[in-house]
């Protein structure tokens, strides 16, 4: 059978990753799919780059559109990233009836619902097993491997920026700044870092690993969505002393009354063995209820690991692309029709325990103020610890670990302990999660 024809707009690190893999495995890459996978056009506005990286058997054109309306092209993988150009590019490939792999989780988590209605409508599928955790098969996990259960939450390490930041930030007793310079010069974080270390990445995928978990819309603008760029080095090592491993985690749970989605700085127990991925590698820990927990660890980002996702997509789209869209797995896990309005619930009614970081006075009652207010606001303490005072100093600093309790309850507690005039500074308060 002749080789399935592919389209790739951008040809970038993950672009030229996907080619060389394609071209290295081609055997094997064909022996699962049935045919070969042939990229046989490119567009990239850097045409004497791209020629370079596929060479001359490649027709490199710098107009996308001049992919989305050849005929005879199959599949068309969108490598350009971000919600403008991206977008309109995916819904006219869409238009035109191609199947269409994308890395874009920016673009999913934002306009999903629009983009997956237009490809049901058209029959075609939208494949992005590389918008989440890069090489960690993490959707094909979700939406296939894990279907016989109904899943009671996720919590994931998807951002590698971050957690090479917040590795070293404990490893080196480093505060952020002077880490995140470093990360800059070594390449691990972008010259521009907003996305990554204000966890904006890390919702995005959260955001659409929660849509498959839960068979809810992909709504990124109900995410709570916080980043590392305040953590101090002392909580680090406040955490550790109390058994505890601070990781931006992107958390979604099911509760009763809706669905938790959110990212934030999280203490976890350091004997998760999540507590223990460092560097720039990536985790997800999914529990099931009939499974249990199961967790997924890999290369969230880079070349040929990314391209390893979109390989995996245009191999399933090459076995499924004849098979009558009725049978297909559905984008996102659940029919159209089976798809729930569960909403998701504001930060206020989530529950979680916290780790707070108090300066307060060193005198008499000061302890017994606090830990009343917390009793008050029916706030239960789980451990609590004071550094010792330096000879004639007279403010140290408190920390206390709660049980879980809901956040509106924290933030009311918050407001009373912060009008105390014995406490000095504002309040660090960290979400806590127990994973067990
Ligand atoms: N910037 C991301 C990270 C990789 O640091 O993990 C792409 O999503």
């Amino acid at each position: 059978m002749k080789a399935i024809k592919v389209g790739l707009l951008g040809i970038g690190t993950v672009g030229s990753g996907t080619f060389n893999v394609l071209r290295r495995n081609q055997e094997e890459i064909r022996g699962r799919a049935g045919r070969g996978i042939e990229i046989a056009m490119v567009a990239d506005l850097d045409v004497a780059r791209a020629k370079g990286i596929v060479g001359d058997s490649v027709e490199v054109v710098d107009d996308a559109r001049k992919v989305i309306a050849n005929p005879e092209i199959d599949i068309v993988i969108e490598l350009i990233g971000g919600y403008g150009v991206a977008k309109a590019l995916v819904l006219e490939a869409i238009a035109a009836g191609k199947h269409v792999v994308t890395a874009n989780k920016a673009l999913l988590a934002v306009h999903g619902t629009e983009i997956f209605a237009a490809a049901h409508a058209k029959g075609v599928i939208v494949a992005f097993e590389a918008a989440v955790a890069g090489g960690i098969p993490i959707i094909k996990a979700l939406r296939e491997g894990l279907t016989a259960n109904r899943i009671e939450w996720i919590a994931g390490i998807i951002n590698g920026t971050t957690n090479f930041i917040l590795s070293e930030m404990r490893s080196k007793g480093l505060d952020f700044g002077v880490v995140l310079k470093e990360a800059q010069r070594l390449g691990y974080a972008e010259a521009d870092p907003t996305f990554d270390i204000e966890g904006v990445d890390a919702a995005h995928k959260a955001t659409i690993m929660s849509a498959i978990a839960f068979g809810i819309s992909v709504q990124f603008d109900k995410a709570h969505v916080e980043g590392i760029t305040k953590l101090q080095a002392a909580d680090i090592k406040y955490a550790e002393q109390l058994g505890y491993r601070i990781k931006l985690l992107g958390i979604t749970r099911r509760r009763d009354n809706g669905i938790e989605l959110r990212v934030h700085p999280t203490l976890i127990p350091t004997n998760r063995l999540i507590a223990n991925v460092e560097g720039a590698m990536n985790a997800v820990v999914v529990q099931g209820d009939a499974v249990g927990s199961t967790l997924y660890y890999g290369k969230g980002a880079g070349s040929e690991p990314t391209a390893s996702a979109v390989i995996a997509d245009l191999v399933d789209i090459t076995r499924l692309h004849t098979a009558d869209p009725e049978h297909r797995v559905p984008h996102l896990a659940f029919r159209p029709d089976a798809m729930s309005d569960t909403p998701i619930l504001s930060m206020d009614e989530v529950q979680t325990a916290f780790y707070l970081r108090l300066c307060v006075a060193d005198q008499a009652g000061v302890l017994s103020s606090i830990t009343t207010i917390l009793a008050e606001n029916d706030i239960s303490i789980d451990a609590v610890l004071q550094r010792e005072s330096a000879e004639g100093e007279k403010q140290t600093d408190l920390i206390i670990l709660t049980h879980d309790t809901v956040e509106g309850r924290m933030n009311k507690a918050l407001a009373q302990m912060q009008a105390l005039t014995t406490v000095l500074a504002p309040i660090v308060r960290i979400r806590k999660e127990e994973l067990a």
